[in-house]
């Protein structure tokens, strides 16, 4: 307590107690770099896309050219004409939308991070919810509810695959249940790939999730950063992605309920760009969002170079396929040492930039016998070897002991990262973890479609 409590507002303080600074700030100064910092911290927990920022860096010496325009408010807080040109043609590239993308249908801020909360503050009222399935990125719950205060109502897989159309049921007895509750659900969130299972949704999944919003009067926001960093894996339970505008949706859903997000942090590897875009044909929902995005105004030099990369087609079209052969490269590498300390991992990962694992075996459960105390206590041996994953707790798991691995990372990194992980849980090559999975668990996982 610093004794100034008193001197900020009730909501302030509330705020305040959500603050990340105080977990992340000495990680992410003290990043393990193995020339500069080889006692720093290795981070796999971060999803970022390590292994092609230095190509984003190159192209920006190589192009960018600033005028005193740049560095004037430009043409607003929106996105300029030549941005929202560029990043409609992207998409109806790489999308293939149904419906040809315009600029107009096209508002950029910093970040998708801003655009849910701006999402949210206008489709919602304070203490409205949005459905989330689980496991989902940490950050939503802030996004939505720090200040525009929507609450994430969170859905169960309860052994059912997330990723098949049967889940819709739960989707709908979760709204249900929030309603009856008092939570007004208003949206649901549709992570496509997702974050953090690496999966993509098939479009079955998709119509029937589209169904169970128009039914409920629901607004479907699809967050597709993910949609270029899907790569080959043979795997069975892989799909390919599909982009909720690449199909003829309106037998299932008004397009005035269905939305967007996309932006540079993951395809473009520059999540330091801060700039990302809604989609939407609402033009309500857009008047809103334009409204107020000056609090999450993203510069005209960051447009200018976010332009340029998108004008760049022939660039570009290397750049994504170089990204998506090293991310199925990585992938590979990151599944072969798993399999070879027989750490389990979900299967059908085609996409992002990480695995969702199970160190469950290495819980210790009988020094912690409450499971969140033992996730916290085997995160603080990884602390000691400087080894950052991310918890399941944090990420809404639905069983404790998962982890989300980000494997995009220079090989000496992610060679150094397991080295230290292997080290600070204690796992051994050819050996099951203390805690064993046991026959009869990897059985219950399986049926539960977590394999
Ligand atoms: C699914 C998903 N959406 C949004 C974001 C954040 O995007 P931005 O950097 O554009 O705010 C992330 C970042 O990890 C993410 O994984």
């Amino acid at each position: 307590m610093s004794g100034m409590e008193g001197t900020i507002s009730e909501r302030g303080r509330a705020i305040a107690q959500t603050s990340l600074k105080a977990r992340l700030q000495p990680l992410l100064s003290d990043l393990y770099d193995a020339r500069d910092n080889p006692g720093g911290i290795v981070d796999m927990g971060t999803a970022e896309n390590h292994i092609m920022t230095k190509d984003v860096s190159d192209f920006a010496n190589r192009k960018i050219r600033t005028s005193s325009k740049t560095f004037t408010y430009g043409e607003g807080p929106w996105g300029s004409k030549r941005l929202r040109i560029a990043m409609a043609d992207h998409m109806n590239k790489y999308f293939h939308p149904v419906s040809t993308v315009q600029p107009e249908d096209l508002v950029f801020a910093n970040g998708i991070t801003s655009l849910c909360e701006l999402f949210g503050y206008a489709m919602g009222e304070e203490g409205d919810g949005i459905l989330i399935s689980r496991p989902c990125y940490q950050a939503f719950i802030a996004d939505f509810g720090a200040k525009a205060k929507i609450k994430c109502v969170f859905v169960p897989s309860d052994g059912i695959d997330q990723f098949s159309a049967e889940i819709v049921e739960a989707y709908e007895t979760a709204l249900l249940r929030a309603r009856a509750e008092g939570t007004n659900v208003r949206a649901l969130l549709l992570c496509n790939p997702h974050n953090p299972l690496g999966r993509c949704y098939p479009l079955e999944t998709i119509k029937a999730l589209m169904q169970l919003c128009q039914k409920h009067r629901l607004h479907l926001l699809s967050d597709e950063v993910y949609a270029l960093s899907v790569f080959d894996n043979s795997d069975p339970a892989a799909v390919q992605f599909t982009s909720v505008l690449s199909f003829d949706s309106t037998p299932y859903i008004s397009p005035n309920y269905l939305h967007v997000v996309y932006g540079f942090s993951k395809d473009f590897a520059a999540g330091g760009l801060r700039l990302g875009c809604i989609y939407s044909r609402n033009t309500a929902l857009m008047d809103t969002i334009s409204a107020i995005t000056q609090f999450s105004w993203s510069g005209p030099l960051n447009q200018l170079f976010a332009a340029e990369m998108l004008e760049d087609t022939e660039w570009l079209d290397e750049f994504f396929t170089k990204s998506q052969s090293v991310l199925k490269e990585r992938n590979e590498k990151c599944r072969t040492v798993l399999e070879e300390y027989v750490i389990e991992y979900a299967h059908g990962a085609n996409a992002g930039f990480f695995l969702w694992i199970n160190l469950r075996p290495y819980l210790d459960l009988s020094t912690h016998p409450d499971g969140k105390e033992a996730e916290n206590a085997l995160v603080a041996k990884m602390e000691n070897e400087k080894i950052y994953l991310t918890q399941g707790t944090l990420l809404q798991t639905e069983e404790i002991g998962w982890f989300r691995i980000i494997y995009a990372q220079e090989d000496e990194v992610l060679a150094e990262g397991f080295r230290r992980l292997v080290k600070a849980i204690g796992a051994k090559k050819g050996q099951e973890g203390p805690g064993g999975i046991g026959s009869s668990d990897l059985d219950s996982m399986e049926r539960k479609g977590k394999r």
